[in-house]
């Protein structure tokens, strides 16, 4: 949610720089951008504008001038609709305070009308603007006691960034959301949301952790905790990512190729350190009750993972969305296990109820693509997904590799791990039944057919109710259809009043025990004029249109949530929307 990025050092080319990285967080936000840098004269000169930075080719003249200094924003609106004025930075009336900032101060409508009262004016409806005016209040006895006293005043979770005018220092904090601070060999600092921003030209990355500022000046970064302003030692760390990963190359959208990376990510997730997989699953045995968290996509692959345990371990797991997390609280000892599912590891709500469990001392385990992420950090144990970056907002890759990791504890639980493993290695070679160009066009053909739906049904059953769930999310975020999903045996109790005369209906039929099931629900659909699309190994004669996938034992929810996704993304681009950047959509949902 919001990317910030900001460069500090001996390039004269800083905003560039700014606008440059800024690109590369643009899956944080897209509503609106905005860029300011100080001049070598000492003037501040801002520019924003409303709509994506992926669009803009050159700056202004005024941000092409020399500038060492520069920090911007791709903006995800929370406070305030999509405007100009709204856009980040946000500044003092006299422009001397430029503030970026990421995540909700909450008490900012007490603090703007105190400020109001003492006379300062205000020109947008963010929260965003009240942090420059406090920052103002209190300059005093300089900017860097008054970042410090401002950051005391807010409530809430953020990441904020402000540069004061002609004093060559950008200082940021954090609570909340993620700040990473990179060093360059030339002296050069920078400071992201995310480490892509500036993966071209350094490595070496210092973490600020909650409660902490840090201040970048003359090529250092101090770093002071932020309640008892103590300096604290930071180490610099050198990350292993490759830049070219998280590119489109010939792939005309990340969406695409990040399901075609299905190949390579299910094979790294698949091979996963036994090691680790044995100590998770022992971490599961010990606990007394489980909770596997989640929000969004993951929060269904949560629910994949409740069937999995259950049908595999025979053990009983609970499934909270972090959003909905807090009632859960009241069970939590500190024999408890937490199992935190998440791409970003960055995820606001989830965060939070991790937050909450380690109040009660329940140990957290984590499967999670962004090592380097918050959620990583305060886990006892990370099984890391090894997806190589996600940059498409709707996950692809990192959900089949979650999948497969909760599969793979499923079976440790049960002590059947290789078995386990031995099942989805074969389904992972019948990908290429799926990942293939032909498979591809087949599925434009099928998108085709039903581009002009006003809605989408699809059923599942077990450990593919969930996978009918997830379905229904790709198809909504990308495609604009109206897309739901159920389980099989639902329907009759209420929405097969939905279903008129050629409602596209998607029957998840994997060769299971519930076969014939979903088949008769699939019946009782086609009996009201639904045109039924098969996810299957074998056609039925109930299918209008057949969708083939592998038979794959206890990996079909992997394998049949392949097709959709490619469906999503083929009636996205038929419908002529970014896929990449869906609208109102983020990918890292920071803010609760
Ligand atoms: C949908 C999607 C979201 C995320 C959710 C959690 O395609 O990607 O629903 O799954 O926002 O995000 P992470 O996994 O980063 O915690």
């Amino acid at each position: 949610m919001c990317g910030i990025f900001a460069y500090l050092g001996p390039s004269e080319k800083a905003a560039e720089i700014v606008l440059k990285g800024l690109k590369k967080l643009e899956y944080r936000g897209y509503d609106s951008w905005g860029i300011a840098a100080e001049q070598e004269n000492g003037e501040i000169v801002i520019e924003k504008h409303v709509g994506k930075i992926s669009e803009v080719v050159t700056l202004g003249k005024e941000l092409t001038e020399p500038a060492h200094l520069a920090m911007g924003h791709s903006r995800w609106a929370t406070h305030g609709g999509v405007t100009e004025y709204n856009a980040h930075p946000h500044t003092t009336e006299n422009q001397d305070i430029v503030v970026v900032h990421n995540g909700i101060f909450e008490n900012y409508l007490e603090l703007k009308g105190d400020l109001i009262k003492k006379g300062h004016q205000f020109r947008s409806e963010t929260d965003t603007e009240i942090f420059a005016h406090l920052i103002e209040e209190e300059m005093e006895e300089g900017f860097e006691v008054a970042f410090r006293r401002a950051c005391k005043k807010v409530h809430g979770r953020f990441g904020v960034l402000a540069m004061h005018k002609g004093e060559k220092t950008l200082i940021a904090a954090r609570r909340g959301s993620p700040l990473i601070v990179g060093k360059a060999k030339d002296g050069a600092l920078f400071i992201a949301s995310d480490v892509p921003a500036f993966l071209e030209y350094t490595k070496d990355i210092m973490y600020l952790d909650d409660n902490q500022m840090v201040i970048l000046a003359d090529k250092t970064a101090r770093f002071y905790d932020m309640e008892t302003d103590q300096s604290l030692e930071k180490r610099l760390i050198t990350i292993d990512w490759k830049e070219e990963e998280a590119q489109k190359g010939s792939y005309a959208h990340f969406m695409l190729k990040e399901i075609m990376e299905q190949k390579e990510s299910l094979a790294r997730a698949i091979n996963s350190d036994t090691e680790l997989i044995l100590k998770a699953a022992e971490m599961i045995k010990k606990a007394y009750g489980t909770t596997l968290v989640g929000c969004g996509t993951a929060g269904k692959v949560a629910m994949v993972g409740e069937y999995l345990f259950a049908n595999v371990a025979k053990k009983h797991v609970n499934v909270k969305f972090g959003s909905e997390f807090k009632s859960a609280r009241h069970f939590l000892t500190d024999r408890s296990l937490m199992i935190a599912i998440s791409q970003s590891g960055e995820t606001a709500d989830t965060l939070e109820a991790i937050e909450i469990a380690k109040t009660k001392g329940t140990k957290i385990l984590s499967i999670v693509n962004v090592e380097t992420s918050t959620m990583a950090r305060l886990s006892d144990l990370v099984i890391p997904l090894k997806a190589g970056p996600e940059k498409a907002v709707a996950s692809t890759k990192a959900t089949t590799s979650q999948i497969a990791i909760l599969t793979l504890l499923a079976y440790a639980v049960a002590d059947r791990l290789k078995e386990g493993k031995q099942m989805l290695i074969e389904a992972e070679g019948k990908l290429n039944d799926m990942l293939n160009p032909r498979y591809e066009e087949h599925i434009e053909s099928v998108a085709d057919q039903i581009k002009g739906a006003k809605d989408i049904m699809i059923i599942g059953r077990d450990m593919n109710y969930p996978i009918a769930l997830e379905s229904a999310i790709k198809l909504q975020e990308v495609s604009y259809i109206h897309a739901e999903g159920f389980a099989g045996g639902e329907l009759k109790h209420g929405p097969i009043a939905l279903i008129s005369e050629g409602t596209p209906c998607i029957i998840i039929a994997p060769n299971d025990e519930y076969k014939q099931e979903i088949l008769s629900n699939a019946m009782e659909l086609k009996a009201r004029g639904a045109l039924l699309i098969g996810v299957s190994p074998d056609n039925a004669e109930i299918f209008d249109i057949w969708i083939k996938v592998p038979s794959a034992g206890n990996a079909s929810p992997i394998m049949d949530l392949i097709p959709i996704q490619i469906l999503a993304y083929k009636l996205a681009v038929l419908r002529q929307n970014n896929p990449d950047m869906p609208r109102n959509l983020a990918k890292s949902v920071t803010v609760k």
